[in-house]
C-alpha cells in the first residue's frame, strides 16, 4: 500500500460519503490537505498527483462525537487514562468525546479542566472536551464557579454518577449554568429509591434474589427535572435515558418547549436486563439495564427524535475492581469501541434505523445537542474522519481492547459492520 497515511495532503478516493446535513449517502472523493476538507467531488475516481487511498468498499462518515465518557484521569489511571480512553475513542470511530467530572479530583476546579485539555492535545488521538462538576466535590452541595470553569473551555456541566438530590441546589446550578449559557447533563437516579441497587427491579432481580432500582427511580428524577428546566429556562440534557416512563416524560417535556434533550446508551437501546441471570458484573451499569419493554420504547424514542443522540457512557473499571461478589462491583461498562458495531448490528443490520440515522445519531446530532464543533463533512471543515466497513463481519476479542479496563459484556460477541480507523485533522489512526 502507497504511504498516503503520513502524507499532509490526499484523496480518498470512490467511498460511499455518508453527509449528516445534507441527509444522503452518496459516492464521492474528498481531497484532504493540511488537515482540512479541501474539495469534496462526486465522482467515484479523480485525476490527480496526490497518493490517493482507494475507499470503494468502504463509507467515509463524519468522525463520531460522543457527549458521555469517563476517562478517569486524573485520579484513577489504574482504570483509564487519557492516552488510553482517546485510544479507545479513535478505535472505536471517535474523533470528539466530552469527558465527565467524576474524576479525583472531580473536574470542579479550572486548574483540572486545563489539566485535561492539555493532556489530550499532548495523546493528540482525539478532540476532549470537558464537562464541569456541577457542585463542588460532586457532592450535590454547593454550586461551583461556572464563570471560571466556562474560562476554563468547560462545554457542559454534569455531577454524573451523582443525581443533585437537593431540588434547591439543582435550582440554583440551572439558573447560574444558564448565566453563563452552559447546558446542564442530569443523571436522573432518585438516590433513595437507588440506593445499594444491584440492577433493574422486576422479575429477574426477584428470581436473583438482587436488590433493584424501580423505574420510578429514574422517572422521578427526570420529571424533577423537567419541571426545574422549564422554571428557570436552563439547558437540560439528560443523560443515559434508560426506561420506557422516562422516554415519555422528555417527549411530554419537549412537546411543552422545555429546552430539554436527551441520549441513550448503545447498551440501554440494546441488552435487557435477563442477561444478568449469570451475574456477569460487566453487566451492572447505572442507570441499570431494563426490560424488553423499555428498549423498545427506547428504540421508539429514538426514531420519532424524542432521543436526541447516542452516547457511550463509556465508564472503565478495572478487573479487581469488577471481579468481586455483585453487590460488590462497581457500576459502568466500556463502550467506545463498540458503540459503531454493536448498534449498526442490532439497530441498522436488523432494519430498524439505516445507516444515515445511525450516523446522525453519533455525529451531527450529539454535536448539536452540546453546540460542540464537529459532526460535519464539508469544505473547509476539519478532516475528521471515520471509515467503515459496513459488511465486515468479525467478532470482538479481548486482545483488540485499546481501553486500559477490559470490562465489557461485548468480549466474544459477532459484529456486522466494523470501523476501520479515523481520520483527526487528517492523520489517520487505524482500529483494524
Ligand atoms: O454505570 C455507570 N458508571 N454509570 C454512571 O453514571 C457512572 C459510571 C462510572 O463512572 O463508573
Ligand atoms: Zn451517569
Amino acid at each position: 500500500m502507497i504511504d498516503w497515511k503520513d502524507k499532509r495532503e490526499f484523496w480518498i478516493a470512490g467511498a460511499r460519503i455518508a453527509d449528516p446535513e445534507a441527509e444522503r449517502i452518496r459516492v464521492g472523493s474528498v481531497c484532504v490537505q493540511k488537515g482540512r476538507i479541501a474539495e469534496i467531488v462526486w465522482q467515484k475516481s479523480v485525476e490527480t498527483d496526490l497518493p490517493v487511498l482507494d475507499a470503494e468498499r468502504f463509507v467515509l462518515a463524519p468522525g463520531f462525537v460522543d457527549l458521555h465518557a469517563h476517562l478517569r484521569e486524573p485520579g484513577y489511571e489504574e482504570k483509564e487514562t487519557i492516552e488510553t480512553g482517546s485510544a479507545a475513542a479513535a478505535a472505536g470511530g471517535y474523533t470528539s468525546v466530552v469527558c465527565m467530572a467524576n474524576t479525583n479530583p472531580a473536574i470542579d476546579d479550572p486548574s483540572v479542566v486545563e489539566y485535561i485539555s492539555c493532556r489530550a492535545q499532548q495523546v493528540g488521538r482525539c478532540r476532549v472536551y470537558v464537562a464541569g462538576a456541577l457542585t463542588k466535590g460532586r457532592l450535590g452541595e454547593i454550586i461551583n464557579e461556572y464563570y471560571h470553569l466556562k474560562r476554563a473551555g468547560v462545554v457542559a456541566l454534569s455531577d454524573d454518577g451523582a443525581y443533585v438530590t437537593n431540588s434547591q441546589v439543582m435550582r440554583s446550578a440551572l439558573e447560574y449554568a444558564n448565566l453563563h449559557a452552559l447546558p446542564v447533563i442530569s443523571h436522573c437516579e432518585d438516590a433513595f429509591l437507588a440506593s445499594s441497587s444491584q440492577m433493574n427491579e422486576g422479575y429477574t432481580s426477584t428470581r436473583l434474589g438482587l436488590k433493584g432500582s424501580p423505574a420510578a427511580a429514574e422517572e422521578i428524577a427526570v420529571s424533577r427535572d423537567c419541571m426545574l428546566a422549564q422554571l428557570t429556562g436552563a439547558r437540560l440534557h439528560v443523560a443515559h435515558v434508560s426506561t420506557a416512563g422516562a422516554v415519555e416524560l422528555v417527549r411530554r417535556a419537549k412537546k411543552k418547549g422545555t429546552r430539554i434533550t436527551a441520549e441513550a446508551t448503545p447498551h440501554h437501546l440494546t441488552l435487557d436486563d435477563r442477561l444478568l441471570d449469570g451475574y456477569d458484573a460487566n453487566l451492572k451499569v447505572n442507570p441499570p439495564l431494563r426490560g424488553v419493554k423499555d428498549v423498545e420504547a427506547l428504540r421508539a424514542g429514538l426514531l420519532d427524535g424524542t432521543i436526541d443522540c447516542v452516547a457511550t457512557d463509556h465508564a472503565p473499571h478495572s478487573e479487581i475492581d469488577k471481579d468481586v461478589e455483585f453487590d460488590e462491583a462497581p457500576a459502568g461498562m466500556i463502550g467506545l469501541e463498540t458503540a459503531f458495531a454493536q448498534l449498526h448490528t442490532e439497530l441498522v443490520a436488523k432494519g430498524v434505523i439505516d445507516l444515515l440515522d445511525l450516523v446522525k445519531l453519533m455525529t451531527i446530532k450529539p454535536a448539536a445537542t452540546l453546540g460542540l464543533p464537529g459532526g460535519r463533512i464539508a469544505r473547509e471543515a476539519p478532516a475528521d474522519l471515520v471509515l467503515i466497513d459496513p459488511a465486515e463481519e468479525w467478532t470482538f476479542e479481548k486482545r483488540l481492547i485499546r481501553s486500559r479496563s477490559k470490562n465489557t459484556p461485548l468480549v466474544g460477541a459477532r459484529f456486522t459492520g466494523r470501523v476501520q480507523g479515523v481520520f483527526l485533522e487528517g492523520k489517520w489512526q487505524s482500529a483494524v
